[in-house]
């Protein structure tokens, strides 16, 4: 069942987001105009997930541009760099910002002959492609990861990595979602992914919406659950991957994989191409984003520690290579060398 909801939409002249800080106790589905409205819903979470951050932010160069009076593309392009430069200050760990952000440059570079007002209308065009090409990808994700998947399976997933944090479908939830349209029986275990719930508000809302069996777990049942037996392979997905495998995701990603190697169970990374990041060697180099203490100190705007408590709070965490079974990618499973395997990939 292809889900009906999309995170991002573009109507006419501007995007329409479904603001994902309400779910799931309100769909408000909001008009974003500007390029600081981009920003600031990429920041505040409104707009999340690595593939869902790059479409978004590629959107917002055009709406950053679209009214530029420009005398000529020198100045034009010194705009845009200032732009792409603002937009990436917006949350650092997910490459597919900077990636959709390289993409856009590189097509207006290649048109820089024409006139200005074409290169506008061409970078919404890429942006559009970006986004159609995201909702191919998803799909293809899913058929391919599905065949992983054995009738009966209990999957465990962690963060959100559905159609709200994609152009459509998803990444990891895409294999879910294609495992139970091929009338695979699975029961699904979503953690709640502490701090902001991405798994608790988001995952258990767009599984309601599939119609798909699971059960709610706090992070901290996973363990226990992977020792009785009841969990038969992990799927998450990633915000950056370096060349040698390690896997940037959301923070406690890191103790599932540990976890699952321990107990001798598959633990698979779904993700486009487009969440590699070749540059970076290894998982070392990957910028963490570190988010507000308000995020651990507040249960929404309740304070639940003693005033003035001090709070840590990386919002991704980085696993090493050598505790992932495999990468499900739009052009296949990617099984170790890692490091072999993931550079022919972009052969
Ligand atoms: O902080 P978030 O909610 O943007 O974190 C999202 C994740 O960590 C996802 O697992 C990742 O972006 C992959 S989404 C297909």
């Amino acid at each position: 069942m292809k889900p009906t909801y999309e995170a991002i939409s573009w109507q006419d002249d501007h995007l329409v987001i479904l603001d994902q800080t309400q779910l799931p106790l309100r769909e408000i589905y909001s008009d974003v105009n500007t390029i600081g409205q981009v920003w600031e819903a990429i920041k505040k979470l409104k707009i999340r997930g690595a593939p869902a951050i790059g479409i978004a932010a590629a959107y917002g160069i055009y709406l950053g541009v679209k009214d530029l009076e420009s005398r000529n593309f020198t100045s034009f392009s010194v705009e845009i760099d200032r732009w792409i430069e603002y937009l990436e200050s917006s949350r650092p760990t997910a490459v597919n910002l900077s990636w959709a952000m390289k993409r856009i440059k590189q097509t207006i570079f290649a048109n820089k002959d024409k006139d200005l007002d074409k290169i506008k209308e061409i970078i919404l065009d890429t942006a559009k492609t970006i986004h159609a090409e995201d909702k191919r990808t998803c799909k293809k994700i899913g058929e391919i990861g599905s065949k992983l998947v054995k009738n009966g399976a209990k999957i465990l997933t962690h963060c959100n990595t559905g159609a709200l944090a994609t152009g459509a479908y998803g990444t990891a939830f895409s294999v879910i979602l294609h495992a139970h349209d091929d009338n695979k029986e699975i029961n699904v275990w979503v953690d709640e992914t502490r701090p902001l719930l991405q798994g608790a508000r988001l995952t258990a809302w767009e599984l309601q919406k599939t119609e798909i069996p699971f059960k709610l777990i706090t992070d901290s049942a996973a363990g226990a659950l992977m020792n009785t037996g009841q969990v038969d392979m992990v799927i998450v997905g990633a915000d950056r991957v370096a060349a040698n495998g390690d896997t940037a995701n959301k923070i406690g990603t890191y103790s599932l994989a540990v976890l699952a190697n321990e107990n001798d169970i598959p633990f698979y990374v779904a993700l486009p191409l487009s969440s590699f990041d070749l540059n970076i060697e290894s998982g070392v180099k990957i910028k963490i984003e570190e988010r507000d203490a308000e995020e651990i100190t507040q249960f929404g705007t309740t304070p639940i520690t003693p005033k003035k408590t001090d709070a840590y709070n990386p919002a991704f965490d980085v696993t090493p290579h050598k505790y992932i079974t495999g990468f499900i990618t739009e052009n296949g499973i990617i099984k170790p060398d890692f490091k072999k395997n993931i550079s022919s990939l972009f052969d």
